[in-house]
């Protein structure tokens, strides 16, 4: 499996028919609310690619997406499936609340449109198995929202750290401290806190984290445990069913542990916030959220840091450029199914390790990838 994991990206542009760069392509974006309409702006700068269709159920997003995509005249809809049944629009881009995902990523693939679906894939393992088999019975490109995938600085990194850079991956340790809880005003509100619609912090922010995670470990875990709880935020918003703290083990088949937390009150001025991910290798360590810099190991006498890749623009719309070079099969897809399904099922492995207070088994997920 892990071969096939961390291999599978490059062969997968063979999926694609290929498709010109000068063919026009049409495509529609499910779902504008605020990663729709980032990602809708990013469509707009691609060459030969045409906003077909815009569909959201709230009204004053859709009007506010189709003002932007106005060049292209694009047809605007409140019910997903008359997007779908288009023939002229060959993909779709799925934006919508995460547990929505995966009925519209299967349908779409079914209807034989190319798919680039946020994060995560899906909030259940039946869900991830669903876009799983609809992914591999289809010849179209899927692509997962991990757009980390994309970041040039990262995929670089990674390489240097799989050719052997830090030595042998020992352990993981890594964490997403937000200063504050997802607001109670946002719109996407009536979604967020409702663990059946989002899957929680874990599953709908954390799947990044995670992913990169094991990108650099270069596997998937095969079990976990942890603890999760709301500390801070109990009953806000009232009915609130998501955690707002978690500590979690994975453990994966090389050996690696990994730690993981996540909470929402991390104070901004207490050092050690916000994100990181740092990779202890047997002859370095660094931390890959944010650095390419490598401390040997040892102590006053240890050499310099190295630079393992080195820092430039990154394309804020190369995952969707990807994409689109993917469906023309000029290029290999970042974010696979193999990808997106191995994140979503981790951040849903360490979700249910804490909510069931056990230690979790991959094989449980009941998902063969
Ligand atoms: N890759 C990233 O970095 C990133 C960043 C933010 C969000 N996301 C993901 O994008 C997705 C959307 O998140 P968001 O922050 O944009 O949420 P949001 O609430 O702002 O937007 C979701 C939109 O989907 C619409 N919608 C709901 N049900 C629908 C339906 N049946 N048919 C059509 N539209 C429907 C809502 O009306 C809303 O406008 C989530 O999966 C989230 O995890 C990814």
């Amino acid at each position: 499996m892990e071969r096939r994991i961390f291999a599978a990206a490059a062969g997968a542009a063979a999926l694609s028919a290929a498709q010109s760069n000068d063919e026009k392509l049409t495509t529609a974006v499910i779902g504008v609310g605020g990663r729709g309409s980032g990602l809708l702006a990013g469509i707009l700068t691609q060459p030969n690619v045409a906003i077909g269709a815009l569909c959201d159920i709230k009204p004053d997003r859709l009007d506010r997406a189709a003002t932007a995509a106005g060049r292209d005249n694009p047809k605007t809809y409140s019910d997903w499936r008359a997007v779908i049944d288009r023939k002229d629009i060959t993909s779709v881009y799925i934006a919508t609340p995460p547990h929505l995902h995966a009925d519209m990523a299967v349908a779409a693939l079914e209807a034989s449109k190319h798919v680039y679906c946020e994060k995560p894939v899906g909030v259940t393992p039946a869900q991830v198995k669903a876009v799983v088999a609809a992914a591999r019975r289809s010849n179209k490109v899927f692509t997962a929202g991990q757009q980390l995938r994309s970041m040039k600085l990262l995929r670089d990194a990674v390489a240097e750290i799989q050719g052997g850079a830090i030595g042998d991956i020992l352990m993981v340790k890594a964490q997403r401290h937000a200063t504050s809880d997802h607001p109670k005003d946002n719109s996407s509100a009536d979604w967020y806190f409702d663990v059946d619609k989002s899957g929680g912090y874990l599953i709908e922010q954390s799947v990044h984290n995670l992913d990169l995670c094991n990108w650099a470990i270069g596997a998937a875990p095969r079990r976990a445990c942890g603890f999760g709880a709301t500390r801070l935020h109990k009953n806000e918003p009232p009915g609130r069913s998501i955690f707002d703290c978690g500590s979690m083990v994975f453990d994966y088949a090389n050996g690696v542990q990994l730690t993981f937390t996540q909470n929402v009150f991390h104070a901004r001025q207490l050092p050690a916030g916000g994100q990181y991910v740092h990779v202890f290798g047997s002859k370095a360590a660094l931390d890959l959220m944010y650095g390419v810099t490598a401390y040997p190991l040892g102590g006053k006498d240890a050499g310099p840091p190295v630079t393992l890749a080195e820092k430039g623009p990154d394309d804020p719309h190369a995952h969707t450029a990807a994409f689109f070079a993917c469906v023309r099969g000029q290029g290999p897809n970042p974010a696979d199914i193999t990808v997106g399904a191995t994140a979503a099922l981790t951040s849903i492995l360490g979700h249910r390790a804490m909510v069931e207070e056990r230690v979790v088994t991959w094989t449980e997920l009941g998902v063969t990838l």
